[in-house]
């Protein structure tokens, strides 16, 4: 049976190459997912997850995790975890929890630190630096600018489908504010007998439609990946501007359960994908009269 992974934007290049060096030995999705998101966590040179994350309107990085396994639909997630190496760990732990599967805040660090879970100060003098630079010019920034989840969904050689994602959310927010990321449906989503999915951009807007559910109902309904990735976002796009006059940016990555790949995105949008026998490369989506279309770059 094919491997196959995807991850959102060029950051995840490097976390697409590690999930498919385990994908090709016979390693399990979740193994897969969770690489590709401590990659991720684990580079300070990316400003929207874990070390050197972005923080948040006082200078404190909170960060917020989840991992979904497609064969039982169990989910584990966190949200507003300070003080940790790697939420989507501690959200893969969480998974196997009877309930209390979604923990927040000082909970999440209590789980997490009677776990024996790694801690880590996220912020760093890097990310604070830019902090202050961008701070000082917020008026005339908007909130999304800079904030980018990093998320993966993989289907391994025994038919399982898992998804995994990471982020210190939205640019500036608030302190308690929670995202869709770490919220099961909005921000990931995983069934083996359909595939998987995640989000990443406006939390906000992405929760307004339950994104990661829709776009696997859609591909359960028999739309193709690309299908059921565009149709989840144009039709919230869409809605929302009919509503409201507006949309922010939102991009959705999904995988079937045969591994083949779909994006729709309203911005312009890199994401990098590998699959058995083709390498890991990187792609760029974007936003054409209300569709998506995919390049090389
Ligand atoms: N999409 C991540 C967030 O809104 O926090």
């Amino acid at each position: 049976m094919k491997w196959a992974v995807i991850g959102t934007w060029k950051m995840a290049y490097d976390g697409v190459c590690k999930a498919a060096e385990i994908l090709e030995k016979g390693g399990i999705a979740a193994e897969a997912v969770l690489a590709g998101c401590s990659d991720g966590e684990d580079n300070p040179n990316y400003h929207s997850v874990g070390l050197g994350g972005r923080p948040d309107r006082n200078g404190r990085v909170f960060l917020d995790g989840a991992f979904m396994d497609g064969d039982t639909l169990r989910f584990g997630a966190v949200a507003g975890l300070e003080g940790f190496r790697s939420p989507s760990r501690i959200a893969y732990a969480l998974k196997d929890e009877d309930a209390n599967n979604f923990l927040a805040g000082p909970g999440a660090a209590i789980y997490a630190r009677a776990h024996g879970f790694e801690e880590r100060d996220n912020v760093t003098a890097e990310g604070l630096a830019i902090w202050q630079k961008e701070k000082d010019r917020l008026r005339s920034l908007s909130a999304y600018d800079g904030h980018d989840t990093i998320c993966f969904t993989a289907k391994d050689r025994h038919g399982t489908v898992c998804t995994a994602v990471s982020t210190s959310g939205l640019f500036m927010k608030e302190y308690g504010r929670v995202g869709d990321s770490p919220v099961a449906g909005c921000g990931f989503y995983a069934d083996s007998l359909i595939g998987g999915a995640a989000a990443t951009g406006m939390g906000e807007e992405i929760m307004k439609g339950s994104l990661s559910f829709l776009a696997c109902h859609l591909m359960e309904e028999g739309k193709s990946p690309m299908e059921a990735a565009n149709e989840a976002v144009w039709r919230l796009d869409r809605r929302l501007r009919q509503k409201t006059g507006s949309c922010r940016p939102m991009s959705l990555i999904c995988l079937d359960k045969e591994g083949n790949y779909g994006v729709g995105t309203n911005i312009l949008f890199p994401f990098a994908y590998a699959c058995e026998g083709q390498k890991p490369v990187l792609l760029i989506a974007e936003p054409a009269d209300g569709k998506t279309i995919i390049r090389n770059v």
